[in-house]
């Protein structure tokens, strides 16, 4: 039988992060004995641990030897990266170094050129379909542009994928829209569309649907960029919450280095498509390879010899003419 929720549950509770987040813990709870009720025979539930499969000894991400390119341009060369389950790491790095594209090979979303990515002991190149959709459901993505559909509500964009990946019926999934939303601080905004957002807004909307399904695998793509600074520490508290309360495993690509050094437990800092450091933010602030240090201490590219760049381009234009 699939357990009930209880009636007097209603949207005005949910007014505080803080409440919201005790909520979901409470949910989540209910939300899998639900599940588990529904899905109680045992072929069905042997069916879903055989998708899932993974032993405790599966770090949640394992990349070996990745390499990908666009065209004749290699971005990634050769990434090796092990993220046991549990553990907030933070990729920083250039604009244009490949964080972006490493992230869509761990989601399955890119298929590299060269290498392994492993999500939970399962080889997502190798892997059958339905098992790498299955992976893919316990994924939660924010991606860096954010990702809204303009054409659903801020509520709509959450229920989606509990619409399309559960069974879970309409009263169920607002409670668990309103949830995330409260989780994210947008409660008043439920029935906006993303037109009618800040920036920050919809962020904030895009991290509520990455939630919706509670992921035990959640990649951030630049979270707290364009927020202010009140709402970008609120998100960093947030994440360091799901990671200690779900334990969650965390991947959040970022530039802001102060949230980078507050929610990293480990760190790696990508150049020209591979890493150049990987440690704890202690041993990153510390390290002496000159790109680490121009990275941290914001110390711009050296000018190429012959003179300013744009006195070249401009010199280069008066050439061509
Ligand atoms: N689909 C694509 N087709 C062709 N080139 C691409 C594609 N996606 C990314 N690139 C190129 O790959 C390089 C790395 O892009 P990526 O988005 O991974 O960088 P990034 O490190 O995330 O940068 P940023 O910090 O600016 O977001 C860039 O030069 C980009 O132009
Ligand atoms: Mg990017």
């Amino acid at each position: 039988m699939v357990a009930q929720y209880p009636r007097d549950v209603r949207c005005g509770q949910l007014r505080s992060r803080a409440w919201g987040l005790e909520m979901t813990l409470k949910w989540r709870r209910r939300l899998l004995d639900a599940l588990h009720s529904r899905h109680h025979e045992e072929a069905q539930a042997d069916k879903l641990s055989s998708r899932f499969t993974m032993t405790e000894a599966s770090p949640a991400i394992e990349v070996r030897g990745l390499e990908k390119s666009y065209g004749s341009r290699q971005i990634l060369c050769g990434v090796d990266l092990t993220v046991p389950a549990g553990e907030t790491l933070v990729i920083l790095g250039g604009s244009g170094s490949g964080k972006s594209t490493l992230l869509r090979c761990l989601m399955g979303l890119e298929k590299p050129d060269a290498g392994t990515v492993k999500v939970h002991g399962h080889d997502l190149a190798a892997v059958p379909r339905e098992t790498l959709s299955g992976l893919r459901q316990r994924m939660g993505v924010a991606f860096q542009g954010s990702a809204l559909f303009g054409s659903l509500t801020v509520a709509g964009n959450v229920d989606l994928p509990l619409k399309e990946l559960t069974d879970l019926p309409a009263s169920t999934r607002r409670i668990i829209v309103q949830i995330k939303l409260a989780l994210v601080g947008l409660e008043e905004a439920a029935q906006r569309y993303p037109s009618e957002l800040s920036g920050g807004m919809q962020k904030r909307a895009a991290f509520a649907r990455a939630m919706a399904l509670d992921p035990d695998l959640l990649f951030c793509d630049e979270p707290s960029a364009g927020l202010d600074p009140v709402t970008a520490v609120g998100l960093d508290r947030l994440l360091i919450e799901l990671r200690e309360v779900f334990n969650m495993t965390l991947v959040v690509v970022t530039h802001e280095m102060e949230s980078a050094m507050t929610i990293a437990q480990r760190l790696v800092l990508m150049h020209k498509g591979r890493f150049v450091v990987s440690g704890t933010p202690q041993e990153v602030r510390q390290n002496q390879n000159p790109v680490v240090r121009s990275f941290l201490d914001r110390v711009p590219e050296e000018e190429p010899p012959g003179g300013l760049r744009y006195q070249r381009l401009i010199q280069a234009w008066e050439d061509d003419d």
